[in-house]
């Protein structure tokens, strides 16, 4: 626990983010993020693809202030989308809002991402919207809803710890959405703090997302909830077709295979960019462990 904070506190330091810019992909990092380019990162999915498993990528970015950072951020993913389809490859995109200007302007956000969904829609492609720390929860959830009401390749992500994750759950029936368990530091008064808790209500909002006949991703790298999910969906007839597991690039990929080899989705969440500081921090906050891959990169 002290370390998780330690890390969640350090991801959050725009000094170290911008050294690590120049730093380049050192400290471990490479083996969690595979490039800074659009090009390493289509690169490392025709890789993925060619072993069966499906992609999604994701442009790295913290801290968005200004207009022309988030409009630079639009363009961006407008041209992964335009480099996925050109290249053929298996993969969809996923993206934070705050890097599109949700804390700058509300409107600015939704006419970047409106401009993101109909280059994906073009060409057939998904996009998801990734979940952030709790105080951007609703304006992500409302953001949603209007955009849901001109495309429909858009989904979201719901966190298992939170208590009103079961009733967004609910409101969202129809609506693609990866399942967490959450990866920020929130407090007790909004978020489950016991880790066996966060399993449990992560198990039933997953059930209750399946019954519900919604097209459910199921992201954990977690073996036990994967092989639950697996017999939950024998058991009650929910067919392959309406579910997939996801991880994170570089995690278990002995595991992403076998599950692939059984016949069920395995999508790859391929982060890139010279942003990667405060995802590789919080990877390390959520598994203390993977601190060996930053030792093994700085001994390199
Ligand atoms: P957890 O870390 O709870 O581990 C459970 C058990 O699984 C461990 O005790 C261990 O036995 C095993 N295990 C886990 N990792 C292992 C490893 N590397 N090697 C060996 N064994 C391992 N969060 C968020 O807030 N918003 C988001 O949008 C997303 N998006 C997202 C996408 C994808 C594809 C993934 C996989 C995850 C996210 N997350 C996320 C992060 C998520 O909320 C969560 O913090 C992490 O996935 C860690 O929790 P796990 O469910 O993986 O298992």
């Amino acid at each position: 626990m002290v370390l998780r904070n330690f890390f969640l506190f350090l991801s959050k330091n725009k000094t170290l983010n911008k050294s690590a810019k120049k730093w380049g992909l050192k400290l471990g990092a490479k083996h969690v993020i595979p490039g800074e380019t659009i090009e390493s990162a289509i690169d490392a999915v025709r890789k993925l693809n060619e072993k069966g498993l499906v992609c999604t990528v994701d442009h790295l970015g913290e801290f968005v202030f200004n207009r022309e950072e988030a409009i630079e951020s639009t363009d961006y993913c407008v041209r992964t989308i335009e480099a996925i389809a050109e290249s053929g490859v298996n993969c969809n995109l996923s993206l934070k809002l705050t890097q599109l200007g949700l804390d700058i302007d509300r409107n600015l956000c939704r006419d970047n991402m409106r401009k993101i969904l109909a280059t994906a829609a073009k060409y057939n492609i998904f996009v998801r919207i990734d979940m952030e720390d709790y105080s951007h929860l609703d304006a992500t959830l409302d953001l949603l809803a209007e955009l849901r009401r001109e495309y429909t390749n858009v989904g979201t992500v719901i966190q298992a710890y939170l208590y009103r994750a079961e009733q967004d759950v609910n409101n969202l029936k129809g609506v693609s959405l990866r399942l967490v368990k959450g990866a920020y530091k929130e407090s007790p008064e909004v978020a489950i703090q016991d880790k066996a808790k966060i399993d449990e209500n992560y198990m039933a909002i997953i059930k209750q997302h399946l019954l519900n006949g919604s097209y459910t991703a199921v992201a954990t790298h977690d073996h036990n909830i994967i092989e639950n999910v697996k017999r939950f969906a024998l058991e009650n007839n929910i067919p392959k077709t309406q579910f997939e597991f996801q991880m994170l690039y570089g995690f278990r990929t002995e595991l992403q295979l076998a599950i692939a080899k059984e016949g069920y989705t395995m999508r790859i969440y391929v982060p890139f960019g010279n942003d990667w500081y405060g995802y590789f921090m919080r990877r390390l906050a959520e598994r203390p462990q993977n601190v060996a891959f930053a030792a093994r990169g700085l001994l390199r």
